[in-house]
């Protein structure tokens, strides 16, 4: 089977876009599961440190590898926001397909140093290693809260060609206005940075903070170059809501029930993400 790079490369040649689907519970994994097998896309599951402390690291590669051989689709595994050496070594070692270290709040050069440490360990082993230039503010989570991005927050051209030259990093996350979490009035996002970046790094680019972005924003950062985009929140939503509606039937009881009807809903999001990035019928 194909692995992480190879859709990349591709999605980058053909201009569409991997989503990366956050999970931290079993009918979210399935509903990711059952949507790439349906819509033919190649797609990423996201755990965060929690998410995957949750569920468990070992258990998720489990699952996911149980899964990947099954249906045969390509869904590959990566650590997102990984801060946490021990745990992002153990995922190499356990076989994510890839692991974004997270070292916005390091000096470029101790970010850089990291980085580099780390691509040696999992590049042994065939793992992408995904970095980061600039700070990608808010939480996954619904919030009334407005949110201010600072010029420091956003990607620093100059900063991404010494990272980009010095770490030989597979993947970038990029901050231009983009933040986690989908919050009452969501920021704009700067094209002309992500231009920018694009002329200088010829990483794979990536896009956190997907949840609350307009759907023409999301086309057009695909055109200038993004091939990853992360969703989690959105997600979270129709989770909590479903869910709530479905546990007020009083009269039923089985939780595989109620919690397929959750799956359900969370399928429907899914690919509306998917036709939105054009990753379907890519395999
Ligand atoms: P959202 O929660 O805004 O979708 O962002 C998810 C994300 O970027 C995970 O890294």
């Amino acid at each position: 089977m194909k692995d992480l790079k190879y859709y990349l490369k591709k999605a980058k040649e053909e201009k569409w876009a991997i989503p990366q689907f956050n999970f931290s519970t079993i009918e979210q994994l399935k509903a990711i599961i059952n949507v790439s097998y349906k819509l033919k896309t190649p797609v990423i599951l996201g755990t965060s440190e929690g998410e995957a402390s949750y569920l468990g690291m070992e258990e998720i590669v489990s699952l996911v590898k149980i899964s990947k051989n099954k249906y045969k689709i390509p869904l590959f595994l990566n650590l997102d926001h990984g801060k946490n050496l021990d745990l992002i070594k153990k995922a190499i070692f356990l076989g994510y397909d890839s692991v974004h270290f997270d070292g916005s709040s390091f000096s470029l050069t101790e970010n850089i140093k990291i980085t580099r440490e780390l691509i040696k360990i999992a590049h042994k082993k065939n793992i992408l290693v995904e970095g980061e230039i600039g700070s990608i503010k808010g939480e996954s989570q619904l919030s009334s809260k407005k949110i201010k991005i600072l010029k420091q927050d956003l990607t620093s051209v100059s900063d991404v060609e010494k990272f980009v030259k010095e770490t030989k990093v597979d993947s970038l996350a990029v901050s231009i206005g983009n933040i986690h979490g989908v919050y009452k009035k969501m920021p704009k996002l700067d094209l002309k940075l992500l231009k920018d970046i694009k002329k200088i790094s010829k990483n794979f680019l990536v896009l956190h903070g997907g949840s609350g972005i307009e759907n023409k924003e999301i086309k057009k950062v695909i055109r200038e170059g993004i091939v990853k985009i992360n969703f989690n929140t959105e997600i979270r939503i129709i989770w909590k809501n479903s869910l709530r509606k479905y546990l007020k039937n009083k009269n039923e009881f089985k939780p595989y029930k109620i919690l397929n009807l959750v799956q359900n809903d969370i399928e429907k999001k899914l690919e509306e993400k998917v036709y939105l990035l054009n990753s379907n019928n890519k395999l």
